[in-house]
C-alpha cells in the first residue's frame, strides 16, 4: 500500500506565497555542534591551519583526540596549526567542542597524499562587491567579519582576493602606476596592498587562509599585470607571500594561444599546476576559463581543484527565471565529472548586498532575489557540491542572508566526504530536481519549481535510487517530516525548493 506523505505535511499551496521572506533556519542552539567538512585532504611535510568550525555559546573549549605529531591544537580557538606527517595515509581524529551547556563530537579524517579540497572550498570573494575597489584594510575586516558574523563556524574559510591587486601598466593613478616587477623580476602588489606577508598573517591568525589571482596573460580580465612568461617566478611569491589559493583567469591568453584545440586550451594551466605542485605549500588551484573544451573533463588531470564551468553568474542575463538557474543548469550537467579534489565551479553566491557586474561603478545594492530563489540558489549549489563562494557584502551581512548561507545540514550536503554531485533526475519546463547521494547510504533531493506559480513536485524512491520506506526531513527548517513510501511530495514557492535528506528505514 502506498503512504502518502502529501497528507502528512504537505503545506496549502496558498500558504506559500506568506513564507517570502521568511527565515526557515532555527537558530544554532548554545549548545556545541561542530560543522564543516570531515574529511580533509593534505599534503606531507606541508604548512597546516585549521580551524574547527563550531557553534554555540563561548567561551568553547577544543579537543582532538588522534592529532598526528607535528600537528598543534589551541584549545581556546580551536585553530589547528604545525606541520603535516611526512607519511602519507588517512590520520583519523575525533574532534571535540565543550562550554557550559555541554559538548559535541565530530570525526575528522585528515588524509595525508596528493589531493586538496577533498570537499569543496568554502570562502569569500571579493569581485562581485568590490571589483576594483580593493585594498589591505578592506581584506582584514573581511576576515574579521567571517569571524564575528558566524559564517567561519560553519566551514567558510577562505579570504579571496580577486583582480586588481596588482599594478596597472598605463594607469594615471599613482597607487597602481608603479613599475610592475622588480628588477629580479618578482611581481609587486600595488599601492593599496603595502604588505602581502603581513595581511596573509593577519588572515592566518584567525584560523582562515587567504587566496589570490592572476591571469597566464600579459594582463588579467582588469587589465593589470598578469603572470604570462613569469609563472615560475609569481606561483613563488605567491607561496612566499602566504597564499592558499589561486583562481588563474584565461582572460588575454586568448591572444598568446596558438590556437582552440584542447592542447591550447590545457597548456596555461598544465603549466601552473605543474609549478604550483612544487611549492612549499598547499595552494588550492581554481581554474578560469569559462568552461571551454570541457574542462570538467580535464580540469583534474592539469592539477586543478575547481574549475568554472561557465561565464561570469553576474553577467548572465535573465530569462523567465533569474540568471544563477541557467547557469546552474548547465553545471549541473557535468555531475559526473566532480569528486574529491575536482569540482565544477558555477561561480560565487551573489545575495544579500551586492555590485551590479555590468555597471562596476554603481554601489552595492541588495539582491532583487525573492527569498524562495535565494533558497533554491543556495540549495543547488549544495547539491552540486559547489565551491560556496559568498561574494556579496561581508560586512553588511543580514539576518536573512546569513540564514541563507549558515544553514548546517545544508552545508553537510555541500560538504559530504562521498563528494558526489548531484544528478539531474528530473528537468521539464516547470520542475527540476537533483538527486545527491550521501556517505551514510541518505539521498538529498532538491525538488525546484521552476513555473510562476505554486506547485506541488512529487520525486519517487526509484528516481532517488533509493526503496522501501524513508524517513523525510526538511533541511532548511531542520524539521523531520515523517516517513513515506513509494515518493516524496512536496509543495513547492514559486521559483522555490524543497530541499530534504531521504533516510531509508
Ligand atoms: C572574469 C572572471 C571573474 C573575475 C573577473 C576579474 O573573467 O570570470 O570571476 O575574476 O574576470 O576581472
Amino acid at each position: 500500500m502506498r503512504t502518502s506523505v502529501a497528507v502528512l505535511f504537505l503545506l496549502p499551496l496558498a500558504a506559500l506565497a506568506q513564507d517570502a521572506g521568511a527565515i526557515l533556519t532555527p537558530k544554532p542552539g548554545p549548545e556545541p555542534r561542530i560543522n564543516g567538512p570531515k574529511v580533509y585532504g593534505a599534503r606531507p611535510g606541508m604548512p597546516f591551519l585549521y580551524r574547527i568550525p563550531a557553534t554555540g555559546m563561548r567561551p568553547m573549549r577544543f579537543a582532538a583526540r588522534g592529532l598526528p605529531a607535528g600537528l598543534k591544537l589551541d584549545a581556546a580557538t580551536g585553530i589547528i596549526n604545525g606541520t603535516t606527517p611526512a607519511k602519507a595515509g588517512p590520520y583519523n581524529l575525533t574532534l571535540r567542542a565543550s562550554n557550559a551547556r555541554g559538548k559535541a563530537e565530530r570525526r575528522f579524517r585528515i588524509v595525508v597524499g596528493d589531493t586538496l579540497a577533498l570537499t569543496p572550498p568554502m570562502g569569500w570573494n571579493h569581485w562581485y562587491t568590490y571589483y576594483d575597489r580593493v585594498d589591505d584594510k578592506l581584506f582584514r575586516a573581511a576576515a574579521d567579519a567571517m569571524i564575528a558574523s558566524g559564517m567561519a563556524d560553519y566551514g567558510y574559510q577562505y579570504v579571496n582576493i580577486d583582480d586588481c591587486w596588482m599594478m596597472k601598466p598605463g594607469s594615471t593613478d599613482p597607487t597602481l602606476s608603479g613599475t610592475a616587477r622588480d628588477a629580479a623580476g618578482a611581481i609587486r602588489a600595488n599601492g593599496r596592498f603595502p604588505d602581502m606577508n603581513a595581511l596573509t598573517a593577519y588572515i592566518h591568525a584567525r584560523g582562515l587562509k587567504a587566496g589570490l589571482y592572476t591571469s597566464p596573460g600579459p594582463l588579467t580580465c582588469a587589465r593589470y599585470e598578469g603572470s604570462y612568461q613569469h609563472e615560475e617566478a609569481d606561483a613563488r611569491q605567491f607561496a612566499a607571500w602566504g597564499f592558499d589559493f589561486l583562481k588563474y583567469d584565461w582572460c588575454s591568453y586568448r591572444k598568446i594561444a596558438t590556437g582552440e584545440d584542447l592542447a591550447d586550451r590545457r597548456k596555461p594551466y598544465e603549466l601552473m599546476g605543474a609549478i604550483l605542485r612544487k611549492q612549499n605549500r598547499e595552494i588550492v588551484f581554481n581554474l578560469c576559463q569559462y568552461g571551454m573544451s570541457d574542462v570538467w573533463k580535464w580540469g583534474g588531470e592539469v592539477g586543478g581543484h575547481a574549475w568554472r564551468t561557465t561565464g561570469d553568474l553576474g553577467l548572465e542575463k535573465d530569462t523567465r527565471l533569474p540568471g544563477f538557474y541557467s547557469i546552474a543548469f548547465k553545471n549541473a550537467e557535468h555531475y559526473d565529472y566532480a569528486g574529491p579534489g575536482r569540482w565544477n565551479d558555477p561561480d560565487y553566491i551573489l545575495i544579500g548586498v551586492i555590485g551590479n557586474a555590468r555597471k562596476i561603478g554603481e554601489a552595492p545594492r541588495r539582491t532583487t532575489l525573492t527569498a524562495d530563489e535565494q533558497y533554491a540558489y543556495m540549495s543547488m549549489w549544495a547539491l552540486m557540491a559547489a565551491p560556496l563562494f559568498y561574494s556579496g557584502d561581508i560586512t553588511r551581512l543580514d539576518d536573512f542572508t546569513l540564514n541563507v548561507l549558515c544553514n548546517a545540514e545544508v552545508i553537510d550536503v555541500d560538504q559530504d566526504p562521498l563528494g558526489k554531485q548531484a544528478r539531474v533526475a528530473r528537468k521539464t519546463a516547470d520542475e527540476f530536481v537533483l538527486i545527491k547521494p550521501l556517505e551514510d547510504g541518505s539521498v538529498a533531493a532538491g525538488l525546484f519549481n521552476l513555473a510562476d506559480e505554486p506547485r506541488t513536485i512529487a520525486v519517487t524512491l526509484a528516481e532517488a535510487g533509493l526503496k522501501g520506506r524513508v524517513a523525510a526531513r526538511d533541511l532548511w527548517r531542520q524539521k523531520d517530516l515523517g516517513v513515506s513510501q513509494d515518493r516524496f511530495t512536496a509543495a513547492v514557492a514559486r521559483h522555490g525548493v524543497s530541499m530534504v535528506r531521504l533516510l531509508p528505514r
